[in-house]
């Protein structure tokens, strides 16, 4: 039996989660979105705080759900980047005390292999597949070829799609965490009132740009013929789907992928995940979406990490150090 616990505080969301042999046991993730909620953003400071604060309860609580104690642990696995430093340094400092206390490996984790990987916790997933990578930090395709070995494809040259729509949200005065908001508004709205634009950047290959989008909604704000929230909203996300579907496919059509997998955070978006289906089908691939409680920050794709890596001997010594930049390419470990 192998008993993984995972650990994840890599941002705004305190996570632990219980993996025995390969099954979810206990998966506890307490949200700060209440506390940055005032601010229409994250706070850093607030953030690890609020980790310190809930971290050992949140721990106590996947244990408990899962029934076991530290003493049945054959691994810790926790993230140790790319994130706010601060944050990640509570997550850490926590999973080497247990891992010392408990004489058990500790598995620094990516956050973006954990993302990449989290659709393998549903179903069995084969290398190699395209992956879009969509959350509040990030907005990235890789292909995935083997179990650290990820090559990027393409990436955003500014912001995230997350924060894409975060900010159109604040613009909006529809408050944070701007993803859900829009795409719950946008569903009594008219996608085609507004045509806001999608970048197609010149020989860009399969990168992304949302700024446009971000000064076209600043505009349209400022402007005098201001229409009804949801069709705003419905529009702002139906510009941001289409670049992000019409990339995706490209690059699967022309890489000849036949699986693709969309995860993070804004891939929890109902439109998003909708118009994937209607592409893959046309298009002949496979699209995996994992469910929403996988998409977003969670630790129980933290723990996944850590017992494929525990199972391939890569594990880490307690010298391993936080990362704010963590990259997923070839050599990041190095
Ligand atoms: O992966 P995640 O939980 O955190 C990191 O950034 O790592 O992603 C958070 C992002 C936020 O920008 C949030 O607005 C967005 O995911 N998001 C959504 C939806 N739910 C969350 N974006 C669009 N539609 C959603 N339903
Ligand atoms: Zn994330």
């Amino acid at each position: 039996m192998s008993v993984v616990l995972g650990i994840e505080t890599s941002c705004d969301d305190t996570a632990a989660a219980v993996l025995v042999d390969g099954t979810v046991r206990a998966s506890v993730v307490s949200s700060q979105d209440a506390v940055h909620g005032a601010f229409g953003g994250v706070v850093p400071e607030l953030a690890s705080r609020e980790h310190l604060r809930n971290l050992l309860p949140v721990m106590d609580a996947a244990l408990d759900r899962a029934g076991i104690t530290l003493g049945d642990l054959d691994a810790v696995a926790v993230t140790r980047g790319p994130g706010l430093m601060g944050s990640l340094l509570v997550g850490l400092s926590a999973a080497k005390g247990v891992a010392l206390a408990q004489d058990v490996p500790l598995v620094g984790v990516n956050h973006l292999e954990g993302h990449l990987l989290s659709v393998q916790l549903e179903r069995e997933v084969a290398f190699p597949f395209l992956a879009l990578l969509v959350s509040g930090g990030h907005t990235s395709l890789y292909l995935a070829r083997e179990l650290g070995v990820y090559a990027l494809v393409g990436r955003t040259r500014d912001d995230a799609a997350g924060e894409a729509f975060d900010k159109a949200a604040k613009l909006l005065g529809l408050g944070y965490p701007g993803g859900r908001v829009i795409d719950t508004l946008a569903r009594e709205g008219n996608r085609t009132a507004v045509r806001f634009p999608r970048a197609r950047l010149k020989g860009g290959g399969y990168d992304f740009s949302f700024s446009g989008l971000k000064t076209a909604v600043r505009q349209y704000v400022a402007g005098s013929d201001a229409g009804a929230p949801a069709d705003v909203a419905a529009s702002v996300q139906e510009s941001i789907v289409d670049m992000l579907v019409e990339t995706t496919c490209r690059a699967a059509a022309d890489l000849r992928i036949s699986t693709v997998i969309v995860v993070g955070g804004v891939s929890a978006n109902s439109r998003l995940r909708a118009r994937f289906d209607v592409e893959a089908s046309a298009q002949g691939f496979e699209v995996v979406v994992p469910p929403v409680h996988l998409c977003t920050d969670n630790a129980a794709m933290i723990a996944h990490v850590g017992a494929c890596r525990l199972a391939h001997g890569m594990v880490d010594d307690l010298s391993v150090s936080a990362m704010a930049t963590l990259p997923l390419e070839p050599g990041w470990r190095s």
